[in-house]
């Protein structure tokens, strides 16, 4: 079972970009189960339920978001009924949505996405470790489930890696996102779990963080006065992981970074990896 992981979306055109390439990225890696952040999909700032279904439409079987999960008001209701789309589990000023699903493919293949917010620089979260210890406390790899995979949406590295540690060996593959920049930690702990810090962005790299160079440095000259960014748009690079998944353990047997498209080196992995 093969998994794709793709970073956090920014602005729509990342979508169309997704749109022209995740089919044959799909095909050409066996991939079982897309997940995909899109917290800064719609104009850099949340993500509508427009957005949400189109995302579903194209191949995208699981999102996961973070501290921007409630910038466009109209996802509250949506998140209610759409259990596809995730806040994450630790975020306590919203009752709506949940942070965690237990996904079956098309194989019939059981996998827990769980989606959490670091506590370190964030906004205000319940304790990271104390959030997943009530999930993890209903769920073991391969006894209820053949797949685990938790995005970790934060800034500190320390902290992410601190959590993937705590977890290794009990959960298939823990990956970073928010601060939009792909790491070059990608590996596999001693006791099987994939980890790298963060996945970078789905968008375009001649920016700032996926906003407009321009805005951006002259919100840091005129601070405190922030106002908001709009995306560039002009280059699409999309960054994620690919994750082979040991059918006896549910751990982690290959991960590799995916990086594809304008700006970035490209990391394309050899598909023989992925055979099924
Ligand atoms: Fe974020």
């Amino acid at each position: 079972m093969n998994i794709l992981f793709l970073g956090d979306l920014v602005g729509e055109n990342s979508v169309y970009f997704l749109k022209k390439n995740l089919k044959n990225i799909c095909i050409k890696y066996n991939i079982n189960l897309v997940i995909t952040n899109a917290e800064n999909v719609a104009e850099g700032y949340g993500i509508t339920p427009e957005i949400s279904n189109n995302l579903f439409k194209i191949g995208v079987n699981v999102i996961s978001t973070g501290n921007h999960i409630w910038d466009k008001s109209e996802i509250i209701p949506y998140i209610s009924k759409n259990c596809n789309l995730l806040k994450p589990n630790n975020l306590t000023n919203q009752s709506a949505g949940q942070g965690f699903i237990l996904y079956e493919t098309e194989s019939n293949k059981k996998i827990l996405v769980i989606n959490l917010l670091c506590n370190l620089f964030m906004r205000k979260s319940e304790n990271l470790f104390e959030s997943v210890n009530k999930i993890m406390s209903n769920y073991r790899l391969k006894k209820n489930c053949d797949a685990i995979i938790i995005d970790i949406h934060g800034e500190a590295a320390s902290e992410k890696q601190a959590l993937a540690n705590y977890l290794d060996g009990k959960v298939t593959a823990i990956i970073g996102t928010h601060t939009h920049v792909p790491t070059s930690d990608l590996r596999i702990l001693p006791s099987g779990t994939a980890y790298q810090t963060d996945a970078g962005m789905c968008g375009d790299y001649d920016s700032v963080i996926g906003g407009k160079k321009n805005e951006w440095i002259e919100n840091f000259i005129k601070k405190p006065d922030f106002k908001k960014i709009k995306p560039a748009s002009s280059n699409h690079t999309m960054c994620g992981v690919i994750i082979k998944v040991f059918e006896d353990s549910g751990l982690s047997s290959v991960a590799k970074q995916l990086i594809l498209g304008d700006i970035l080196e490209n990391k394309i992995p050899d598909e023989k990896l992925f055979l099924k």
